[in-house]
């Protein structure tokens, strides 16, 4: 993905807009975005998930710049006749670098398993991009206990696909189902404590695996990006609805770089 820095370790902040957007008001934020990346001259890697219909726009608004673009999910298959679906072969054929699969609300909305997220991942992998891979567990199985296993299931039934070469290439994203879109961040001891969890799940598939860039999720805000990016197992943020206010979005660019490389 096109980097601010020639430093592959630092902070990476992705927007996910989520089912947002009109060509006008794309075009407003992204162009935004791209020129406040731009004179933040500072060692983030900032990347912006669109829907799908708007990869055309983004790609001709964004070439050339410091933002990154990619799509919020692919289907389990290369082709065929899936009606509806979106390819990440053609997702790639729009200069995107990035997809995100497994978002709770695909798992939620549209049934999809911890075994098709990991199907999904592949594909996404086979055409050359960077799987943004969402875990995370309900306010109800944090209370139970369970978030650890929930987190390593999920995460498992992605790297049991995976060699250790194509597992080194994922991002992965620790979204707690309460903490998004509710305004109720996790702490940032709650997510340093599951990012470490994480990362030593990742490191026991190996070496190469365990500096996989560990993104945190759910409500974080200009105000709060700052105290989550400064933990040392969280290396950046997958943003929604503050993705799609270009001051706010900046400002939490401006808190990655702040807290510098990651890891
Ligand atoms: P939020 O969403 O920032 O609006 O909580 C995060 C996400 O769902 O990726």
């Amino acid at each position: 993905m096109p980097t601010q820095s020639a430093n592959a370790r630092a902070k990476l902040v992705v927007g996910n807009w989520k089912m947002h957007g009109r060509l006008a008001e794309n075009a407003a934020l992204l162009q935004a975005v791209a020129q406040g990346v731009g004179e933040l001259n500072a060692d983030v890697r900032v990347g912006v998930c669109v829907p799908s219909p708007y990869l055309a726009q983004t790609q001709s608004l964004l070439e050339g710049g410091p933002v990154a673009w990619g799509a919020q999910d692919v289907s389990a298959f290369s082709h065929g006749a899936y009606t509806g679906e979106v390819a990440a072969g053609m997702v790639a054929e729009f200069g995107a670098t990035l997809v995100i699969v497994g978002h709770s609300e695909r798992r939620a909305y549209h049934r999809e398993s911890a075994e098709l997220v990991g199907i999904k991942t592949q594909r996404v992998l086979e055409a050359g991009l960077t799987p943004i891979v969402c875990v995370g567990e309900t306010l109800e199985e944090r209370e139970a206990g369970l978030t650890e296993q929930v987190v390593a299931d999920q995460l498992d039934e992605v790297l049991v696909k995976l060699s250790v070469e194509d597992a080194a290439r994922i991002v992965v994203a620790y979204e707690p189902v309460w903490a998004i879109g509710t305004g109720k961040s996790a702490s940032s001891d709650q997510a340093q404590a599951v990012h470490a969890f994480l990362r030593s799940r990742l490191a026991a598939k190996g070496a190469a695996v365990a500096s996989v860039p560990l993104l945190y999720g759910g409500s974080v805000k200009p105000d709060n990006a700052e105290e989550l990016f400064s933990q040392s197992d969280i290396d950046g943020g997958l943003i929604g609805g503050a993705s799609l206010k270009a001051q706010d979005f900046l400002a939490i660019c401006k808190a990655a770089a702040a807290t510098g490389v990651a890891g």
